[in-house]
């Protein structure tokens, strides 16, 4: 039926006869000429139908948008003028000689080229927004970025490996999806998280370097760069060590932008604490490409007349914190009211700031709602520390820790961006030194960071007893732009070590035995050190395309509130089904119930 993609006839073929296939992209009538855009995967195609060939004519004077076609013609060169440099095929077009049409096609919901359809309406027909040229350009991406994944891992001896879909649950800080089973009365299985103990089940059975391109599942709040159901790039390797394994996925990455972008990301790629991401960045997840950063004021604070910044600065769970923005004093009233509202989200009570209009002339020089409250040694060296000159602004956020470095962390971000800050393409970087645990104040009592299988920096283990929050892991996370890529650690491969970790979140010993059995069992049949990582596939797709979103590099991805426009899933079932499940759904709580 076709000899060529219509994308793809170029000038090398003038004067030989093609046959393509594809849908009618576009239709123009030129006073007895009529002029198609046949669009396939691979682009466009100007074919052309003269009337000396009547009934063809007849046949393409018919033909409407997004009909599907097969024609076979001639190749021959534009009409000097009448080029296109943005097409592949755009010095030529083809000169009909046969005409099949293979199917009508309804007037699409939308048109393709409309940039402003809504996002509800694109899903519910996404089978037409995949025909547009952004999400078919995009599928192809991601189709490469796999493959290129695959290229390299096969040469470093990596075995891909499949793991059940149908299992028990595994803790990754989600929700779990749920299914029942038909066959044991009142059991489910889970849909996984992520595949963490079936890949360390992996390495106890010896097949030393293990990935998989997987789906999992989790049931949690989403945004942008969350999907309730993703695809891991997920990796685990035995006898390796941290800076081993980092290494090896920093080559991999290096080796992938080369590939899909031509871009050469530097490398090493820097290595950051926890704590200092933290205290500098108010996040663990730094977007290096934003020159601005928080500067601790704590000290500067204690005793200065201003309740607002002495109390968190004298409470060890508090901080007081700077944020310099050069050339800020420019900021209205009206946009620092706006940033006050933004920080409000993370729970900040407040933005104090001051702008620095004439460094030179100490407390005349500033202007700020809050400098009659602090006396001048602290203002001359709050000038100092954040190397402050005419012309700036700095902002404040005192409180729990906690709000400050997500309320001024995020405000960074958006300064950053409103101004036009933003600095350089790529700028990756591993986040290192976790602590094992964080406390949880709802809950009273510790949770693991990254996921309870991670195993205690070696000389931390003592704090396993003595006082775990100040126990660091062998977790790292690999960091793009400020978008968490991906994140793994070396394990734990002690039965004593594992059993202790999961006391201290916790789980008691029956239910430890009852969730990790299996898991502890490998655990004492010869288990290697081992480690690995896994990478959010759709996160680095959506960088490496620039999409803004996950659902842009998602063939049928689901809606904010977890559902599927195109197929109506979830939906309710029949009672039949129901029964057989042996399960008995009650009726919907009223709204406000
Ligand atoms: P983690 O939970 O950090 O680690 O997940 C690894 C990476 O998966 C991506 N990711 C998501 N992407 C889209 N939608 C989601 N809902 C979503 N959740 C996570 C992120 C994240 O960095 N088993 C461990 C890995 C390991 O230790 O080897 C794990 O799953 O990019
Ligand atoms: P007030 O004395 O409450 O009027 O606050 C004086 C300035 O401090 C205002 O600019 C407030 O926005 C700011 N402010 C109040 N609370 C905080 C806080 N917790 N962190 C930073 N700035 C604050």
């Amino acid at each position: 039926m076709r000899t060529h993609y219509c994308g793809l006839v170029n000038e090398s073929l003038t004067d030989q006869v093609v046959e393509v296939c594809g849908w009618v992209h576009r239709r123009r009538d030129h006073g007895g000429v009529i002029f198609i855009d046949l669009r396939d995967r691979e682009g466009l195609l100007q074919v052309v139908f003269n009337p000396d060939q009547a009934e063809m004519f007849a046949q393409a004077e018919r033909i409407r948008s997004e009909y599907v076609l097969a024609v076979k013609g001639k190749v021959r060169s534009r009409l000097e003028g009448k080029e296109n440099p943005d097409l592949a095929s755009g010095k030529i077009e083809v000169i009909a000689q046969e005409l099949t049409i293979l199917n009508r096609a309804e007037t699409p919901p939308f048109q393709l080229d409309d940039d402003d359809v809504s996002e509800e309406h694109r899903l519910r027909y996404r089978y037409i927004d995949l025909r547009t040229f952004g999400m078919t350009e995009r599928l192809k991406t991601r189709a490469k970025i796999s493959k290129a994944i695959r290229d390299y891992l096969d040469s470093d001896g990596y075995l891909e490996v499949e793991t059940p879909m149908l299992t028990k649950a595994t803790p990754e800080g989600a929700r779990d999806y749920l299914v029942p089973s038909r066959t044991h009365h009142g059991q489910f299985f889970a849909l996984p998280q992520s595949p963490q103990l079936f890949k360390q089940l992996l390495m106890v059975s010896g097949l030393d370097r293990y990935y998989q391109i997987v789906r999992c599942f989790r049931d949690e709040d989403l945004r942008a760069d969350r999907q309730p159901e993703f695809t891991q790039l997920d990796i685990e390797t035995s006898f390796l060590n941290e800076e081993q394994i980092m290494f090896s996925m920093e080559t991999m990455m290096r080796q992938l932008f080369k590939t899909i972008l031509d871009v050469d990301l530097a490398g090493p790629f820097p290595q950051m604490t926890y704590a200092e991401a933290m205290d500098r960045f108010g996040s663990d997840k730094p977007d290096l490409r934003i020159p601005l950063e928080l500067l601790e004021v704590s000290d500067l604070m204690e005793s200065v007349d201003f309740k607002v910044f002495s109390g968190p600065a004298k409470d060890p769970k508090c901080r007081v914190a700077a944020l310099h923005v050069p050339k800020g004093s420019a900021l209205s009233r009206k946009q620092i009211d706006a940033y006050t509202k933004f920080v409000a989200i993370y729970g900040a009570k407040g933005l104090a700031y001051i702008k620095v209009n004439d460094a030179s002339n100490g407390r005349e020089g500033l202007q700020s709602p809050i400098v009659k409250n602090l006396p001048d040694d602290v203002l001359d060296e709050l000038l100092k520390r954040t190397k402050a000159e005419s012309g700036d602004l700095i902002f404040f956020g005192a409180d729990k820790t906690k709000i400050v470095n997500e309320a001024l962390g995020a405000l960074r971000i958006k300064v950053g961006e409103d101004l036009g800050l933003i600095e350089g393409d790529w700028r990756p970087l591993w986040v290192i030194d976790f602590p094992m645990f964080e406390y949880d104040e709802k809950a009273k009592r510790l949770n693991a960071l990254h996921h309870p299988f991670t195993a205690p920096k070696d000389e931390h283990l003592d704090l396993l007893e003595s006082d775990p929050e100040k126990c660091n892991s062998r977790a790292y996370d690999m960091i793009l732009n400020g978008t968490e890529l991906g994140g793994g650690s070396i394990r734990i491969h002690k039965q004593n070590v594992q059993k202790k970790v999961l006391k201290l979140l916790g789980i008691s010993d029956e239910e430890a035995e009852d969730k990790f059995g299996f898991l502890l069992n490998a655990l004492s049949y010869g288990c290697p050190p081992h480690g690995g990582i896994a990478f959010g596939l759709d996160r680095l797709v959506m960088l490496m395309t620039g999409a803004n979103s996950i659902r842009e590099v998602m063939a049928f991805p689901k809606t904010q509130s977890a559902s599927c426009l195109l197929t109506q899933a979830p939906s309710e079932v029949s009672a039949e089904q129901l029964k057989e499940l042996n399960i008995k759904v009650r009726q919907k709580p009223k709204e406000t119930e």
